[in-house]
């Protein structure tokens, strides 16, 4: 079982580069399921209907979210009729949508698991109690988990993949934008990656126009951030799952861009 997981996809650019790297992707890999993060597909602040639907139109078979869930206020208006569409799932208890969505694929049932960090983030209900609820109702059903877990701080994102390592397939990071180097299979098994970086402009800082990020560090004062133009990324990482148990027998990221060429 192969599962191809896409970071935070942002803007036109984000959207471009999947569809243009999605189907090589496929081609070479052959996963079973795809997951992207969606939280800002929209110029880089959250989802619209008709992005989500591109998203699934180009391979996706969820869409996960995060703190951008709620930014365009049409996700109101469709969150809950469109059940490939998850967010983060420790809000509080009747926020719209929800944050756990089983599919099949490869024969398989899979569950995919989003949750949100509360360290430099807004306060929400706890993500590792909220965690072992949804996972102890998963693993009645699957031994396949995908956990997303969207969080700014590297120390609470080691911390859930630890807390649930051995419970679930996989946990990997997503929120910062920046991929980090630290994938590994833990020793109980759950495959692991802090964050898996962003899908988007890569001239940019986090995606948005530098200048503009720049003149906010300089002066403190209120600054309009556009998604940057120029250059584009792909940043993903690809698991690999035991048919018996469900847990990592590979992780390897994926980075495309003019920098690097992490694709095998
Ligand atoms: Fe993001
Ligand atoms: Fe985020």
């Amino acid at each position: 079982m192969k599962i191809l997981f896409i970071g935070d996809v942002v803007g036109h650019a984000g959207r471009d580069m999947i569809k243009h790297y999605l189907p090589k992707l496929k081609s070479k890999h052959r996963p079973n399921a795809i997951i992207v993060n969606g939280e800002n597909a929209a110029h880089g602040k959250g989802l619209t209907e008709k992005l989500y639907r591109e998203l699934l139109e180009a391979g996706a078979n969820v869409i996960t979210m995060g703190n951008h869930t709620w930014d365009k206020k049409e996700i109101f208006e469709f969150i809950d009729k469109s059940p490939q569409l998850i967010r983060p799932a420790n809000y509080p208890p009747g926020t719209p949508g929800k944050g756990i969505y089983y599919f099949k694929a490869g024969g398989k049932e899979i569950a995919v698991i989003n949750l949100q960090g509360r360290t430099f983030l807004p306060p929400i209900d706890c993500p590792f109690r909220k965690a072992d609820e949804l996972v102890e109702e998963a693993r009645k059903r699957t031994p396949y988990i995908f956990v997303d877990f969207h969080g700014e701080a590297t120390s609470e994102k080691q911390a859930i993949g630890w807390y649930l390592d051995g419970r679930v397939s996989a946990v990997v990071g997503t929120h910062t934008h920046v991929q980090t180097a630290d994938e590994r299979i833990l020793p109980k098994g759950t495959a692991y990656l802090t964050d898996a970086g962003m899908t988007g402009p890569y001239d940019g800082i986090l995606g948005v126009e530098r200048d503009a990020v720049i003149k906010r560090f300089l002066t403190s004062l209120p600054v309009r951030f556009d998604t940057a133009e120029g250059r584009t990324q792909l940043s993903g990482v690809l698991v690999e799952l035991d048919s018996k148990t469900g847990f990592g027998k590979s992780i390897k990221r994926i980075q495309i861009n003019d920098d690097h060429l992490f694709f095998d």
